[in-house]
């Protein structure tokens, strides 16, 4: 294959994973090239072009993230890995995953592929050698451990799919740790032999060309040497399901434990033997613990996914103080990041509305850091409607319909077709009821779409060095309540973004007289010269503002 990227940046340049956007894809939901309802990767193929091509509806995206596509029965819709270096035939085989690699690469999309690195499937080879006998040499690659006299497991641990976190197995009488299904045991990172395994895998897809990985639940991969007992959270919420023992207790023992970062230690210097590679983790801690992540002078992950704007109120002062504790806790090297959509998560347009969605798109193209955005939130698609026998994820079908990630899921809308253009059958999951509506061939030629904003700020972003690399500035307004306002400066060029948070017009005034005009309104309808000493935003308008 010949290389087609851009060279890796000379010190003191960025890299690609920090003035790049990510693209999540869900490959189950993203195209269906086979006819069985079920996407795969040359769906992923096939649509490359929307994600950064020549067509003037590309997208323009940097990277794209795919979800698992490795060998799994699908217990956990792939993050349960039956072999980390093989493709689930569902999905492809390892010659399609070349050709996406490379086909990708062309276009200059980066490729950073999910690595599940806390379990495994219960079907994979080396658990089914790990519980065959108490001396079997991969015994310890999983973690097993006696019950207590009583017969019960090992320690309180819940899993946040339900129950106990420990299953008996029989026929050894021990029992397995497994933070998610049964069907998940965890791996044990204290063992040498399972690690030195795992980082192989690391190499294996680094040497096929992928350009990193998304780290699943990285801050689960140790846990508490003596398996000490969690304590309850007086927070929990009342409403929890009878048997949401997770959800009840404070994690002290089973997650986010200091040796975890030598492992990330080990990760990252696997990744040092390559060049330009990114490493990505799935995790969410208090701010300070978080923070640690990055390592020490960065030897830690790239880019710790920074969720907390998914869980913030979606308010003007409640963003501001998200974004400010994060600029003011970030070491100068440490490089930001921001996440509002994912397949674990609502969909942002159902959270927040479709109005303030287009507001949240400004926000998330505009803040310094990493964008990724997840796959159908640039067409605002909203939750699917799932009925009860249709119901997919695992976690809502053990703890009901309003834990299921499943509205999340549907499938991707191409086009106003009977299947959306996903698929030539029924899809997996029920299309989303808005696809007739939200989807790509629509949305390209409507000029003040959703996706059409999309393609405006990428393209805005792309070509803005301010609002790639530039710093971030705190912004005062006289409707701090309602407005979240802020200024983004590289050398002499600066940019000023107003978002209404509200469906109401708020009239803004700043103690600026300078020169400023309008670049981009989410409503795409303005554009000129205007004062920042008085002006108006519309209902959940957002502005990029040039200011001279
Ligand atoms: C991560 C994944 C989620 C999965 C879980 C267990 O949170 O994003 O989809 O269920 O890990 O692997």
């Amino acid at each position: 294959m010949v290389p087609t990227l851009p060279p890796p940046p000379m010190s003191g340049h960025l890299a690609w994973w920090q003035t790049g956007v990510i693209y999540q894809i869900y490959p189950r939901s993203f195209g269906d090239t086979t006819g069985n309802g079920i996407g795969d990767l040359q769906g992923i193929i096939d649509h490359l072009d929307y994600l950064n091509g020549e067509a003037d509806q590309s997208l323009g995206v940097d990277a794209i993230w795919i979800s698992p596509f490795y060998p799994s029965p699908m217990a956990d819709f792939g993050y349960d890995v039956a072999d980390y270096c093989d493709i689930e035939p569902l999905f492809g085989d390892l010659a399609t995953l070349d050709r996406l690699i490379a086909e990708a690469h062309a276009r200059e999309i980066r490729v950073v592929v999910d690595y599940v690195p806390n379990h495994s499937s219960d079907q994979h080879p080396w658990f089914i050698e790990s519980r065959s006998t108490l001396d079997n040499p991969k015994r310890n690659w999983y973690i097993w451990s006696d019950g207590r006299t009583d017969g019960s497991p090992p320690n309180n641990c819940g899993s946040p799919f339900v129950g106990p976190a420990w299953t008996l197995d029989p026929p050894t009488g021990q029992f397995y740790l497994h933070q998610f299904l049964p069907e998940q045991p965890e791996l044990n990172w204290r063992e040498p032999g399972l690690a030195a395994a795992m980082l192989d895998v690391l190499r294996f897809w680094l040497d096929r060309g992928v350009d990193g990985f998304r780290m699943d639940v990285v801050g689960m991969i140790i846990k508490d040497a003596g398996l000490g007992d969690n304590p309850p959270n007086p927070n929990a919420d009342p409403t929890l399901h009878a048997d949401d023992i997770f959800g009840r207790q404070l994690h002290v023992f089973n997650e986010d434990q200091d040796d975890v970062h030598e492992v990330i230690r080990m990760f990252r210097s696997v990744l040092d033997e390559y060049s330009d590679r990114v490493a990505i983790g799935e995790l969410g801690y208090g701010m300070s613990r978080w923070v640690r992540y990055y390592g020490t002078d960065g030897d830690g992950l790239h880019l710790p996914f920074n969720f907390r704007l998914m869980h913030t109120t979606w308010e003007a002062g409640a963003i501001r103080r998200s974004v400010e504790k994060l600029e003011a806790t970030l070491p100068s090297w440490a490089w930001p990041s921001y996440v509002l959509g994912s397949h674990d998560a609502p969909r942002l347009a159902s959270r927040i509305g479709a109005a303030q969605a287009r507001v949240a798109a400004m926000l998330l193209l505009t803040l310094r850091g990493t964008p990724t955005l997840y796959q159908g939130d640039e067409l605002g698609i909203e939750n699917g409607v799932i009925l009860p026998d249709q119901l997919q994820d695992p976690q809502g079908l053990r703890l009901g319909m309003d834990r299921s990630r499943d509205p999340s899921r549907t499938p991707m809308q191409w086009d106003a077709g009977p299947h959306a253009g996903f698929s030539t059958t029924e899809s997996w999951l029920p299309l989303s009821a808005d696809h007739r509506i939200r989807n790509v061939a629509t949305q390209a030629e409507d000029p003040t779409s959703m996706l059409t904003l999309y393609r405006c700020l990428l393209e805005y972003r792309r070509s803005t060095q301010t609002l790639t690399v530039g710093q971030y500035e705190s912004v005062p307004n006289s409707r701090d309540d309602d407005c979240f306002t802020f200024r983004r400066r590289h050398q002499d060029s600066e940019r000023l973004i107003a978002l209404n948070l509200t469906g109401k017009e708020q009239r803004l005034s700043m103690p600026d007289d300078r020169q400023a005009s309008i670049e981009l309104s989410t409503h795409l309808d303005r554009l000129g010269s205007m004062t920042l000493h008085n002006f108006t935003l519309r209902p959940d308008e957002g502005l990029i503002i040039e200011v001279e």
